[in-house]
């Protein structure tokens, strides 16, 4: 089977390859990927060497880039992670999160739509290849913010808020109207916050770590009172492969844990968490930027504390809360999450702690520049 893998060296579809490549031998995979600052190929440095992964620099909206990859490979299943994902950055460019999110989609669409069709039907429809699927990787963004009640189900209207969560929206309406109109053959999956390795630094989790590591204010929007629900990644990229393999054409899959935590409460068990390493095995305490001794000959650890916290302007339109019921993927699928957030964020935390060689490489080039715009007026 080959996969055309989209936005394969971000965050989740580099762990997606990972796991495709240990549980599928007979799976190639297309790694296709524009490399923006979210994509880099150090994260796929071992994958790239095995003869059953091949990686095409390209852009989901470039027609003749994505009829090339078509016609050089006989693709069966495209999994479109490629997006642009970060809300505070749609919120300086929304423009930017249309063109990829909704116009790149459909590029891609067409573009499988012509490859996978054989002619027509008596009744106009496409004829399609069999086996071949679509599936578009979503979130539960879409369905826009909870109060303290409830939960988003596959049924919950789309009500997006944010300029990221429109575009995504836009991008699963012209999935379905694809599904409905052509009737290609598609699926699309919700997915509430992931975190786990290879996450980029500029979302909650990895940003906490970075800035513990570097000695710096962490910045928490408004009053931390916000609900993310979270998802170790490698469930995610099982859920996945699940709906890949077995879901329903046409379907929509929430995907998510019940694992629902205020901000403030995930800053602070990070930073009680990477306290409680750095007391236990003190060697990690070396991998800190601000290396003060103690009088016994240790490097400081006592400023790793709550005080670092530090509570900035909010977020324009701040999503209050997400919750997504999986109740549909657990029952058709039999997916449930494997990894427990309390054995996911320890396991997050050491992952960084070992890779700082892969934080400095993300960050070495527009990050700061990034950081500093983003950051300074808050
Ligand atoms: P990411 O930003 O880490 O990675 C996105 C990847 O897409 C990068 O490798 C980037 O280079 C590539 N890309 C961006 N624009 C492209 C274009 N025009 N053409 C080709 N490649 C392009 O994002 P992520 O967190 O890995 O998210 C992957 C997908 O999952 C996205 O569609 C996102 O909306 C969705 N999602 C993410 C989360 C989450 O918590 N991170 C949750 C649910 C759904
Ligand atoms: P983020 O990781 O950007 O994911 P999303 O906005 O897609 O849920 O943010 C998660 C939550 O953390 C969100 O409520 C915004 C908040 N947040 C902060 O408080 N400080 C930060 O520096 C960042 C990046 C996010």
């Amino acid at each position: 089977m080959t996969y055309l893998i989209t936005g394969g060296a971000g965050f989740i579809g580099s762990n997606f390859v990972k796991y495709m490549l240990a549980t599928h031998p007979d799976a190639k995979l297309i790694v296709y990927d524009a490399l923006t600052y979210a994509g880099n190929l150090g994260t796929l440095a071992e994958e790239l060497k095995n003869p059953r992964v091949t990686f095409v620099k390209g852009d989901i909206c470039d027609r003749d880039m994505t009829e090339k990859v078509f016609s050089d490979y006989e693709i069966e299943y495209v999994v479109n992670f490629a997006a642009e994902s970060h809300v505070d950055r749609s919120i300086e460019n929304p423009q930017l999160f249309l063109q990829v999110n909704v116009l790149g989609t459909q590029n891609l669409l067409d573009t499988a739509k012509k490859y996978w069709t054989t002619g027509k039907d008596e009744n106009n429809y496409p004829i399609w290849r069999e086996g071949v699927k679509y599936l578009q990787v979503s979130t539960d963004e879409v369905y826009g913010s909870l109060g303290e009640e409830g939960f988003f189900t596959e049924t919950t209207p789309l009500d997006p808020r944010s300029p990221y969560s429109a575009a995504k929206a836009g991008g699963d309406l012209i999935v379905r109207a694809y599904g409905e109109t052509y009737r290609m053959p598609v699926n699309i999956t919700r997915c509430s916050n992931n975190y786990g390795p290879y996450h980029f630094p500029e979302k909650l989790i990895p940003l906490i770590i970075r800035n513990i590591l570097a000695g710096k204010q962490l910045p928490v929007y408004g009053d931390g009172s916000n609900v993310r629900d979270w998802l170790y990644v490698e469930d995610h990229c099982k859920a996945i492969d699940a709906v890949l393999h077995r879901g329903r054409l046409d379907e929509v899959y929430n995907i998510g844990g019940h694992n629902e935590e205020k901000n403030i409460e995930i800053v602070r068990l990070v930073i009680k968490t990477i306290r409680e390493i750095m007391e236990k095995e003190p060697k990690y305490r070396e991998v800190l930027k601000k290396k003060e001794i103690t009088a016994d000959g240790t490097i400081d650890i006592s400023w790793i504390n709550d005080d670092l916290i530090s509570f900035v302007k909010d977020r324009q339109g701040h999503d209050q809360r997400y919750a997504i019921d999986p109740t549909k993927i657990s029952e058709e699928l039999g997916w449930l999450p494997e990894t427990t957030f309390d054995e996911g964020i320890v396991k997050t935390i050491y992952w960084y702690l070992d890779n700082q060689q892969w934080v400095e490489e993300v960050t070495s080039g527009d990050y700061m520049k990034y950081y500093e715009q983003m950051y300074h007026n808050r």
